[in-house]
């Protein structure tokens, strides 16, 4: 049986519902859920769930979509249609669609997605047997190394760096730096030695930073893979970010102090030049 499904405030076949591939949920994970279980007809715990909605919806940012009102009719509404006795509606808010950029504008309409799932709830076998289970890791979301499109965090961080009158963020992590919102971050000291955090799961392993890595030690740069502090990257002579689209970008202050004189150094500027020279001679 096909599903209706509810889009955006119309109800389409489940096969015709479509979402932008701009859409900042896909792109960004931006976008918040609940699940609500039906027994009977009836929605259970339907308040509690109503709730923590706001609050996520509150804690983005994301304006609702629709009145408390009109939810809970579309909620009756989606089990009329789809003949939903028992089992789950899934419902899903995005800030909407827009050209993918980790600033996103204010004036969104976000996209709003309820279907049902047609399943039991009640009498579940493993209530009998009961379920084993394996301890494993917290790491909601600590492997950064992986480039997945769990960007929610980074492009908040740089909606604060715009509100606070700046580009981006240095990321801190238990006193040091880890990254900027989309892009490695780097250094270079008073003694002209380019440090660099070392790659971990802390951090997204750059390919833009690799290749600036390879030239700098080509060109007789000192290279040091170390952790470094805000406070060190505020003292530094230079401080600069790596990425597929920045290339190798002078950082100029910090938290609004100069880094050096104010100004782009010449170490990275230079390796902005090295990069694009040998990387375009290289291009395919
Ligand atoms: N971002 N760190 C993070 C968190 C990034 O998102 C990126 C790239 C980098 C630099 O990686 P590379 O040198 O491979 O581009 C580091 C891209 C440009 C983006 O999301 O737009």
């Amino acid at each position: 049986m096909s599903r209706i499904v509810h889009l955006n405030g119309a109800w389409v076949a489940e096969a015709e519902a479509k979402v932008s591939v701009f859409d900042r949920g896909f792109l960004f994970a931006d976008a918040i859920y609940e699940v609500t279980a039906v027994i009977g007809g009836k929605l259970i715990d339907y308040a509690g769930h109503v709730a923590r909605l706001k609050r996520s919806l509150d804690a983005l940012g994301i304006p609702a979509p629709v009145s408390d009102e009109t939810l809970l009719s579309l909620h009756r509404e989606i089990m009329a249609r789809n003949d939903l006795t028992e089992g789950l509606i899934y419902l899903q808010i995005s800030r909407g669609a827009e050209d993918r950029d980790f600033l996103f504008s204010s004036d969104l309409a976000p996209t709003f997605v309820m279907f049902t799932q047609k399943k039991p709830v009640l009498g579940n076998p493993k209530w009998e047997s009961g379920i084993s289970v394996i301890t494993w890791p917290e790491g909601r979301w600590v492997n950064r190394q992986i480039k997945t499109v769990q960007l929610l965090y980074s492009s908040l961080a740089k909606m604060e760096a715009k509100k606070a009158g700046a580009d981006d963020v240095f990321l801190v992590e238990d006193g040091l730096v880890t990254e900027a919102s989309s892009a490695n971050a780097h250094i270079v000291t008073a003694g002209g030695v380019l440090v660099t955090r070392p790659l971990s799961n802390a951090l997204l392993h750059g390919i833009t930073r690799g290749s600036v890595l390879d030239l700098a030690a080509r060109a007789g740069l000192a290279v040091e893979e170390r952790a470094f502090s805000p406070e060190e990257a505020k003292g530094a002579a230079e401080a600069f970010i790596t990425s597929a689209s920045a290339f190798v970008m002078p950082v100029v202050a910090i938290d609004g102090k100069p880094v050096g004189d104010g100004r782009p150094g010449p170490v990275s500027r230079r390796l902005r030049e090295i990069y694009i020279e040998d990387r375009l001679a290289s291009a395919i």
